[in-house]
């Protein structure tokens, strides 16, 4: 890849000087964060915290006190930690397919809920999971609310994360916090096993934090224009063939870091802000895609998305890629999320190919970059490209 310095990021990494310093002073002055804000903004008084959201989901299941091999339902698309999660916890995966919307399906959950002691949903890319139908389907099953791509989604008026028995939040994914898995628990029943395993955690050392929070804000640096374009996506695809600064192989559980949680609490109180400015960016790009092969990312009846991602479906492999290259030639990039977990999750975890429809679609889904610090410009120019890429005769569906 030729360096391009305009290059427009896949991913929107908010991590600035500001919060850098934020977190150090947390980090040197040994603070502690009171998150009664969040208490207040998602109306939830059982809050917990750990490093990662996916040692959040396995501490959470680890305290449903399963007995080790029970199986737990989660949508194979998916990132693959997830499956680490229930791994890690004594349990395994049970892969449930998904439906349009890119989320569980609540028709396969049907054929497989007598197979499963506890049950994942991913409200992937903001897209709530129709949470009612699948707690109707699975009323006897705790539902552990995977929100890291949902924080300020609404399911029929209510938050994502307040509606299943648990919730898990990725803090550095839309956020931009840094790090961090927040954990929601909606049902006092499970408040107490839950808090047992939370209290024990570990807390990283003061060098550990340091290391830490130097090595998110130089991410995030690298995630911004000029660097991004011109050395990190060059380096990352002459290294390894594709460049992914988020960390998917650490499974060490521990606390949060005092950095992170600090940076979480101060950056909720405006979040909701900024989740309205990606929406907005969100629905000019569905305005101006209308009318094109894409299958746009439209929200579901009684849902508000909070647009974390703007997923975009073609109708083959081969086309996917060839409009995410023209992308990139012409200074944007893109990301084909999950795009590889079928067969990973074939040779590493099990899965006997009982979800045909995630494994039809897997491959044709990218993202476009919708970040709420585009300028309207650069988003008309996304859209220009994508729909200059139909008019090319490119895309034959
Ligand atoms: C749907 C989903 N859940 C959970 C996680 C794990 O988040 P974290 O990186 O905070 O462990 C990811 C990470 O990419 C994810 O995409």
């Amino acid at each position: 890849m030729r360096p391009n310095i305009s290059l427009i990021p896949r991913f929107n990494i908010d991590y600035g000087f500001h919060d850098f310093l934020s977190g150090l002073s947390a980090t040197v002055l040994q603070k502690e964060s009171s998150f009664d804000i969040l208490r207040s903004e998602f109306r939830t008084p059982d809050i917990f915290f750990a490093n990662y959201s996916r040692t959040s989901i396995c501490l959470i299941l680890k305290s449903l006190g399963l007995p080790a091999g029970s199986r737990v339902g989660v949508p194979l698309y998916s990132c693959t930690v997830v499956f680490d999660a229930i791994i890690n916890a004594g349990l395994v995966p049970k892969f449930i397919d998904i439906n349009e919307n890119y989320t569980l399906d609540p028709e396969d959950l049907k054929l497989k809920v007598g197979d499963i002691d506890a049950l994942i949903v991913i409200h992937t890319f903001g897209r709530l999971a129709d949470l009612d139908e699948i707690k109707r389907i699975a009323p006897d099953i705790p539902i552990i609310e995977d929100c890291a791509h949902s924080i300020f989604s609404l399911y029929k008026g209510k938050q994502a994360g307040t509606i299943g028995d648990f919730s898990s939040f990725s803090l550095p994914k839309y956020l931009s916090a840094g790090g961090g898995g927040m954990v929601f628990v909606n049902n006092t029943s499970y408040v107490e096993n839950l808090s047992e395993c939370m209290d024990s955690l570990e807390h990283s050392s003061f060098t550990e934090e340091l290391k830490h929070l130097l090595i998110m804000y130089a991410r995030a640096f690298f995630y911004h224009r000029p660097w991004f374009g011109l050395l990190a996506l060059p380096i990352g695809l002459s290294v390894e063939g594709k460049v992914d600064l988020m960390d998917k192989t650490s499974f060490d559980i521990k606390s949060i870091n005092r950095s992170d949680l600090h940076v979480a609490v101060k950056k909720i109180r405006s979040f909701q802000n900024i989740v309205k400015i990606q929406r907005t960016n969100s629905l000019l790009l569905i305005k101006e895609l209308a009318d094109t092969p894409y299958a746009l990312p439209t929200e579901q009846e009684n849902t508000c998305c909070n647009y974390y991602l703007f997923p975009l479906q073609v109708a083959t492999e081969g086309m996917r890629d060839q409009v995410c290259d023209y992308l990139r030639e012409n200074g944007v990039d893109t990301s084909k999320l999950f795009s590889q977990t079928p067969e990973i999750a074939r040779a590493k975890y099990g899965y006997e190919g009982d979800c045909p429809h995630t494994e039809k679609v897997a491959d044709r889904i990218f993202t476009v970059p919708n970040h709420y610090t585009l300028k309207e410009k650069e988003l008309l120019k996304i859209a220009r490209l994508l729909k200059g890429f139909c008019s090319s005769g490119s895309m034959h569906v």
